[in-house]
């Protein structure tokens, strides 16, 4: 089996085998496929795709690079959550201990923010003293006694990703259906869970920026998980603006501590993403027979405190300092240098957003990361003041910067203000939730 034959019949946009699938992941892992070989590889599945079952064999082949984790000891349905990377998407430290309040089991392995997009490690991370790198047995004890935990991905789990990954994010082959279907089921396959709930986003800060991308890649991901015998539905959720007002690593965890304390309305986005998330891994996981009782199970949980209780004692097991999992103490984590507010230079209706640029405000005061090394401030980042079809009159705050280095702040307010649309007449604001696919509506 040659390789370079193998490009050459994709770049003619044919089919590859299941046998020369799993050659070029092995080989790659192995060192024996070059990098450059297997960056024409990548971008001639880029330009020509690849057929639904060519992605299947390559997420089992990718899966199989490495360890697997087995939660089979842990009791019940095991169920996660995954979501195709956002801004202001806090919905993890939300609904998980919330899931675990209503009986779930949510044995969670998270990633770490890149570029525009926040990540949920980073996020826990904010508080002092919290682990996300703890030995399986020790997690999973963890999950035992509370419901929920949520980790780093081991590093032996799922290296050919790590490697695909890595030569994707530099040869502009991230974009592509097939390529990211089997980079997220592979790794949420090896974790273990019986149950996934996927959020997959759609617009100016997502991957998928139309509708047909995020219902396609939707639903190759949820064929490829009920083929392996899992039971999988993904949301389609909107990201042409942040889901949540907080974009940044504590001022995330406090309006997760919000939302989970009852201070925020049930219309706001981010609750009713949370909630239908929270609905669907219900459900999966024999939790509620209907929509409603899932519904009414969560909302409870959040009026009773017992979800708030979770994520506190699930932080309190990952060695955090869990006094700061209060509406009030959690501001102590949120001391900055300055507060700036960054005013509208006109009234109108706020039209449109760009979701990355408003995520990249934030990375460039230093709530995220350029590159796999930079260092974060947990503190920093920004709060919206505006939604889409908000009116706003000139002067008024857009929003309030935590800014703490003021080395790129001109430029953080630059990105942030061409992330915001102001227009004299109001325009349809887009819909939080297009579509829910499961197995049956493929
Ligand atoms: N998230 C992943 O884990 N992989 C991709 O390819 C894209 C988003
Ligand atoms: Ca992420």
């Amino acid at each position: 089996m040659r390789f370079v034959d193998m490009i050459e019949r994709k770049a003619e946009g044919l089919a590859l085998s299941s046998e020369e699938i799993r050659f070029m992941v092995d080989g790659y892992v192995s060192g024996a496929i070059p990098d450059y070989q297997m960056s024409a590889m990548t971008m001639a599945i880029m330009l020509k795709g690849m057929s639904d079952v060519e992605t299947a064999q390559l997420t089992m082949a990718m899966m199989e690079s490495g360890d697997t984790v087995d939660l089979s000891d842990l009791p019940g349905i095991k169920v996660d959550k995954h979501s195709t990377g956002g801004v202001g998407d806090t919905t993890t430290l939300v609904v998980a201990p919330l899931v675990a309040a209503c009986g779930g089991t949510v044995a969670k392995m998270s990633g770490r923010g890149l570029g525009h997009t926040g990540g949920t490690l980073d996020k826990i991370e904010s508080v002092p003293g919290a682990s996300v790198e703890i030995p399986l047995e020790e997690f999973k004890d963890i999950v035992r006694r509370n419901g929920v935990a949520v980790i780093g991905q081991t590093a032996k789990l799922v290296p050919a990703d790590k490697k695909i990954y890595a030569l994707r994010d530099v040869t502009a082959t991230v974009r592509s259906i097939p390529l990211i279907a089997s980079s997220i089921m592979s790794k949420k396959l090896a974790s273990g869970a019986d149950a996934i709930v996927l959020d997959v986003k759609v617009g100016s800060g997502a991957f998928m920026r139309t509708l047909p991308e995020a219902k396609k890649l939707a639903s190759l991901m949820v064929s490829i998980g009920e083929l392996t015998g899992r039971r999988v539905r993904a949301l389609i959720t909107d990201m042409n603006q942040p889901l949540g007002m907080a974009v940044g690593n504590a001022l995330e965890v406090r309006e997760a501590i919000q939302l989970l304390n009852g201070d925020i309305p049930e219309d706001d986005p981010l609750y009713r993403v949370c909630l239908l998330l929270g609905i669907h891994m219900l459900m999966l996981a024999d939790l509620a027979e209907s929509e409603e009782e899932a519904a009414a199970k969560l909302k409870a949980a959040i009026h009773d405190g017992s979800g708030l209780r979770h994520l506190k004692k699930m932080f309190e097991l990952q060695h955090g300092d869990a006094s700061y999992i209060d509406p009030q103490k959690i501001n102590q984590l949120l001391k900055v240098n300055k507060l700036i507010e960054v005013p509208a230079e006109t009234s109108g209706y706020v039209t449109a957003m760009n979701a990355e640029k408003i995520g990249t405000a934030a990375q460039l005061l230093g709530a995220g990361r350029a590159t796999k090394e930079d260092q974060i401030d947990h503190a920093v980042g920004l709060v919206m003041k505006v939604r889409c079809g908000s009116y706003i009159k000139e002067g008024e705050p857009l929003c309030t910067m935590y800014v703490n280095d003021e080395t790129r702040l001109a430029e953080s307010i630059r990105m942030f203000r061409e992330g915001i649309e102001i227009s004299s007449f109001p325009k349809k604001v887009p819909p939080m939730v297009y579509e829910v696919i499961t197995r049956e509506n493929i």
